[in-house]
This record gives C-alpha cells, structure tokens and sequence, in this order.
C-alpha cells in the first residue's frame, strides 16, 4: 500500500506545454488486434499503466510473442486464433473492465478451458453483459455466480454469426461482440446504442469487411467474418479522459493555460469537451488532422473566471462516461444547479461513481441531491475549503484519486489523499506531471 499524498491549502498557476500518456482504450485495442494478425505489429507511444500491461502479459500466457522496448511495443501476431497455450490456464485481468470482457469476445474460439480472474473492484463487476451475446456464438461460460468474475470460457470450432442490441451505450460490450464476430463465418449484425467507436474505425484501418449506418441514437453494424488480419504500426495518440483533468486543472487554477499536445479528439470521447464548453470554459483545438481514422490535435485552454451550471443532456453521457468525476468538479464551482440524469452505468465502474462523486462533493462542503441515476449539484463560485478531507477505501478507483488531488488543487483545504499507487492503472505520470506545471 502507497502513502497517502498530503496537500495542504496549495494552489498553482502555470504557462505550460505538456505530452499525456497514450490513450488506453486504443493501446488496449491494438495489442488485442495486433495478436492476432499475421506478421509485426508495432506501436509507439502505447500506455505503459497496469491496465495494458496485464493486457501483454494475458496475451504473453496465450503464447503471443511480445517485445516491450523503451521507445515501441512490438506484437508477433500469428493470425487469427493462433493462440498457442497450455491447459487450464488463468488469465488476470487485473482492474480492467476493457480487456476482460474484449479479452472474452476473442476466446470464443479457444480449444481449451480458460479461467479469468480480477482483481477487487473488478471482481465485483457485471460480466453477464458480454457473457450473454458471446453464448449464442457458442462459447460456453462457467461461474458460480453468473454475473462476475472469476469466469471459465470454453470457446467453440463452429461459432455462429449473431444478432445483437447493445442499449446501454457499452463500447465494450458492442465491442466485445465484434471480436468475436471477427472470425466467425458469415455477418453479424449490431444495433448499437451510440458509444465510443474505436474498435470500428480499427476494423476499417485494417480493411475487415464492416458497413456501419449511423442514425441519431443508434448506429447499425454489420461484420463479416474473415480469415486473416493485417499487422498495425500505430502511434497511440494521448488520452482525452487523463488530459480531462488537467483541462479542468487549468480551468480553475488562477492565470493559468496550457497547450496539451496530440490528443485523441475523436467525436465519441469528447463529450467533456462539449459540456465543459456549455459551463463556459475557454477550450481550443489546433492542427486538427485524421490519423489512421482517429481524429486528433492539440489543446488549448486557459484559466475560466466564470463557470455555468449545466442540466446536462443524457445524449451525451456515453461519450463523456469517463470523466464525470472531474465535470462534477466544475459543477461544484459553478453558478447555480446542475443536473445530470439517466447515469446509472456510472455506478458499475471501477467505483461506484456516481455515490463517490456526490460523497466528495459533500465533504467539501457542497449540497448534491443524488438518486440510484441523476446527481443535482448546488454549485458554489466562492468554494473554499477549509477543513480536512481524507479519501479513502475507494477501491483503489484511479479517477477518484485524480479527482480528489484536483480538487484539493483548486479548493483549497487540508486533504489527504489515499492510495496514490491507484493511479497506476491509467495514468502513471499523473503526479509527475502536476510537480513539473509547479516548476517556474
Ligand atoms: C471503454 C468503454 C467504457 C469506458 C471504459 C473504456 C472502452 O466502458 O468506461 O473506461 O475502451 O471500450 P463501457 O463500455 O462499459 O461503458
């Protein structure tokens, strides 16, 4: 176990430029996809946290040759359903919801039993969402409670194309469902509430036959089946949920900005951008351009004197599910009540997150009225905090962490903040990065 951190009535401001960490939802992706092409795959940049990492090591116990340098990642992928391993292995997936349940959609295939485990907070997490779709491919499911991990998977020889609705807006669970249709004969086909659409504009990079139509709540995927894959040179753009916090950092931090360098914008993550535009917080895009589908550039954004309250609408809660935690952050200063409702998934997060953001924002002082889905936050514009908070048994949940140092960055107070190896899971440098905006 880490030592707390201890900030005590400490405020910065900063001029800076800064590189975050690769995005996790794409580093994920890529090594899962790049394991089972055919030849060399290789990616720089990739998201060196724990989440990634135990995604190379499962992959390593399925036999997939990797090679971690300091400047690449390199993936020897032998094709699809190559995995070469021994019998009753288990595989740990650590914290990651991503990779246990992509991980699964790919096994539907596998010659022999293969157990999953996680770590606490993962272990406590609904897997019934993709155990379901990936059972009428023909994969078969052991467990002894049905819904959570631990969980066996005994794939299939003969897997059968599916039909699927995906109405929680789930990027993991539509996407899990993908993997598994990847090689399976014959179409599968999605009706996909809207959701994060990485894995479908990987699948046209690497030309999968895929025909996506979008409509305004629904997007409608059809995948084919096929034999073989091909390798991906990447260079994973830098993650909008981690640069979320320091956008907000700057935003609230007096005579402050900062130019976040080459971030992944792609319009199904950026629901933060949209909303915390809505508050009133100034935030620019320069030298926008498309790299291999995904849509990146670099940030801009500066010190907000005056923030809005929002009733935010739930058209936008799939792509901003991340980063909630740090928008309540800003509701908390703004001027009047915000709303934000039909958010029940952000409670099957690494943390119940939902009950933690409003559980935050009353230690510091400030009013929530919270439901089993919505969350109204009394917003207060002259927030100082003057007692001590301790955050602590979160589950370990990095965007907790996160979220607590930010706001002990912006609202003054003594806070001691547990856990800081939690950080670990997405954002090593988190912290590294907060000491040198300090640095004049
Ligand atoms: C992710 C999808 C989201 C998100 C998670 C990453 C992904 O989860 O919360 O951090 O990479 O597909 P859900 O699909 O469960 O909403």
């Amino acid at each position: 176990m880490s030592k707390p951190i201890i900030i005590n009535n400490k405020k910065i401001s900063f001029n800076k430029k800064i590189n975050i960490e690769g995005d996790k939802s794409l580093s994920i992706r890529w090594a899962l996809l790049a394991s089972q092409a055919t030849g060399i795959s290789r990616a720089y940049k990739i998201l060196r946290s724990e989440d990634v990492l135990s995604t190379l090591d499962c992959l390593k116990k399925l036999g997939v040759k990797i090679k971690l340098k300091k400047e690449y990642c390199e993936i020897l992928g032998k094709g699809l359903n190559s995995y070469n391993y021994k019998n009753n292995i288990t595989l740990d997936v650590g914290n990651s919801g991503t990779l246990g349940r992509l991980l699964l959609g790919l096994l539907v295939h596998s010659k022999k039993k293969i157990k999953l485990i996680g770590d606490k907070s993962l272990s406590k997490r609904d897997f019934s969402r993709v155990i379901q779709p990936l059972k009428k491919f023909g994969a078969r499911f052991y467990s002894n409670n049905k819904s959570s991990l631990p969980v066996s998977i005994m794939g299939s020889k003969s897997t059968k194309p599916i039909n699927y609705f995906e109405y929680r807006g789930s990027a993991q669970c539509k996407s899990s469902v993908m993997l598994a249709a990847l090689n399976t004969p014959g179409e599968t086909t999605i009706k996909a509430k809207k959701s994060r659409d990485h894995t479908e504009l990987l699948f046209k990079h690497l030309k999968v036959p895929i025909k996506i139509k979008k409509t305004k709540k629904f997007d409608f995927i059809k995948v084919e089946g096929i034999k073989k894959i091909l390798p991906l040179r990447y260079k994973v753009p830098a993650d909008i949920s981690s640069t979320a916090f320091f956008i907000v950092l700057t935003a609230l931090s007096k005579n402050s900005t900062l130019l976040i360098k080459n971030v992944n914008i792609n319009p199904s993550r950026i629901g933060v951008i949209t909303i915390l535009k809505k508050m009133g917080i100034k935030i620019f895009f320069r030298n926008k351009k498309n790299y291999k589908g995904e849509m990146v550039a670099d940030i801009f954004v500066k010190t907000s004197k005056k923030l809005n309250s929002i009733n935010c609408p739930s058209y936008l809660n799939s792509s901003a599910i991340d980063e909630f935690l740090i928008i309540f952050l800003v509701a908390a200063k703004a001027t009047g009540i915000s709303y934000f409702r039909n958010l029940s998934e952000l409670n099957q997060k690494e943390s119940p997150r939902l009950e933690w953001g409003s559980k935050i924002l009353n230690m510091m002082g400030v009013k929530t009225k919270l439901t089993s889905h919505s969350i109204k936050i009394y917003g207060n514009p002259n927030l100082e905090i003057t007692n001590l908070i301790k955050i602590k048994n979160y589950l370990k949940d990095h965007r907790i962490f996160m979220m607590s140092t930010i706001a002990a960055l912006t609202c003054g107070g003594k806070w001691e903040i547990h856990e800081p190896d939690s950080i670990k899971t997405s954002f090593p440098s988190f912290l590294k990065i907060i000491k040198n905006l300090n640095k004049k």
